[in-house]
């Protein structure tokens, strides 16, 4: 790209331009049980964009201050039944911002366990309801019922997979591993909103549309991390996937495509990545991230091994029992990851199938 904003336009559609950034984001915060009165320990910004609350203001703080006066006791209750029995719950409740004004929130709730079974985090989707939402959902019950079913798939898989990402969330990062912090969940939370838009947009099934997901997380990234000079590409197939599989080779395109933006130019004006995804004969998907760069240096392990981006690219591989093969021409560097056809099927119960017209 020439430049990461204008040019935007010119590497992508328009709509995929508007579907990557005009509609409103899910904030998100993680608590930790673990310490008295199970306090945030982080917050994206949508989260101080809808509440008005600024980070430095709510770490350290329980999620409660949100309330006020016609907060229903019920819903409050109903919530810390479910964080006791350490359960999910999706609820819409009413919340304040800080300026004082209310706000309908739809909340889902979701422990997320350690490898020894204990919680180690809360992890906590708001999105604000307008009246709008509700009737383009089919009503407060149909939305309802359309949350619940998505907040059960995505307990199952998102909550496993940020577990993956978040070693230690608070072990002295520094300013650019929050920030790779913050871009890790920031794609999930693109996946989660792909799965809550209503239909005719959104598919109903529980699975994602991958298509527009991977296309998704490229274009908001090669806004953050892209520019001038480079040019960012992406083609991905449009496919049903399940919704492990999908956050999976999600998080892979974030940390691949960062990866080449942030290392494979240094030190040159121009440039492209591309980011492909396309289905294989025998069944299954193959992600390539290639770039035009100055390429990994020879003997230079890539996944590397000690890096936490490293780490988390093959626990990502493992877990579809993919493979990821990292070729180095003259010209850059290519990654290819290969997904068989039972991996991509999975995670739904459902076969994994092409996405008709109309859906
Ligand atoms: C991860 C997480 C996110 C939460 N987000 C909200 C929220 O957005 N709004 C809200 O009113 N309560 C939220 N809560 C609930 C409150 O923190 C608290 O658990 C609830 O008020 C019940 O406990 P209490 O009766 O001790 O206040 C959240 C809780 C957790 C664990």
């Amino acid at each position: 790209m020439t430049d990461p904003k204008p040019a935007l336009g010119a590497v992508i559609d328009e709509a995929s331009a508007d579907l990557a950034f005009s509609r409103a984001t899910v904030s998100i915060v993680l608590t930790n049980p673990n310490v008295d009165d199970n306090p945030i320990v982080y917050i994206n910004e949508a989260f101080e964009e809808l509440t008005g609350y600024a980070k430095s203001a709510v770490v350290g703080r329980n999620c409660r201050f949100l309330q006020g006066p016609d907060t229903d006791p019920a819903d409050v209750a109903r919530i810390r039944d479910a964080i006791r029995a350490r359960e999910e719950v999706a609820i819409d409740l009413l919340n304040y911002r800080a300026d004082g004004e209310a706000f309908l929130n739809r909340l889902l709730l979701a422990p997320v366990f350690g490898e020894g079974g204990q919680v180690q985090y809360f992890l906590g989707l708001q999105k604000e309801m307008t009246a709008r939402d509700v009737e383009d959902a089919g009503g407060r019950a149909a939305a309802a019922d359309r949350m619940r079913a998505v907040q059960s798939r995505v307990r199952a898989h998102l909550a496993g997979v940020i577990d993956t990402i978040l070693d230690h969330p608070n072990a002295g990062c520094s300013e650019r591993e929050l920030l790779s912090l913050n871009r890790r969940i920031e794609t999930l939370q693109f996946l989660y909103e792909e799965m809550i838009r209503p239909a005719p947009f959104g598919r109903n099934d529980g699975r994602v549309a991958l298509g527009a997901y991977i296309a998704r997380v490229g274009n908001a990234l090669a806004h953050v991390e892209g520019r001038p000079g480079i040019r960012v590409n992406i083609a991905s197939v449009d496919l049903a996937a399940g919704v492990d599989v999908s956050t999976r080779l999600g998080l892979l395109a974030s940390e691949l495509l960062t990866n080449a933006l942030r290392h494979a130019f240094e030190g040159r004006a121009f440039g492209s990545v591309e980011l492909r995804v396309v289905t294989l004969a025998q069944g299954g998907l193959r992600m390539t991230v290639a770039d035009d760069g100055i390429g990994i240096p020879e003997g230079e392990p890539f996944p590397a091994g000690g890096a936490r981006g490293g780490r988390i690219v093959r626990r990502l591989i493992e877990g579809m029992a993919a493979s990821i093969a990292v070729s180095r021409g003259l010209a850059g560097t290519v990654v290819t990851v290969d997904v068989g056809a039972d991996a991509l099927a999975g995670g739904g119960g459902a076969r994994c199938g092409t996405v008709t017209a109309g859906e």
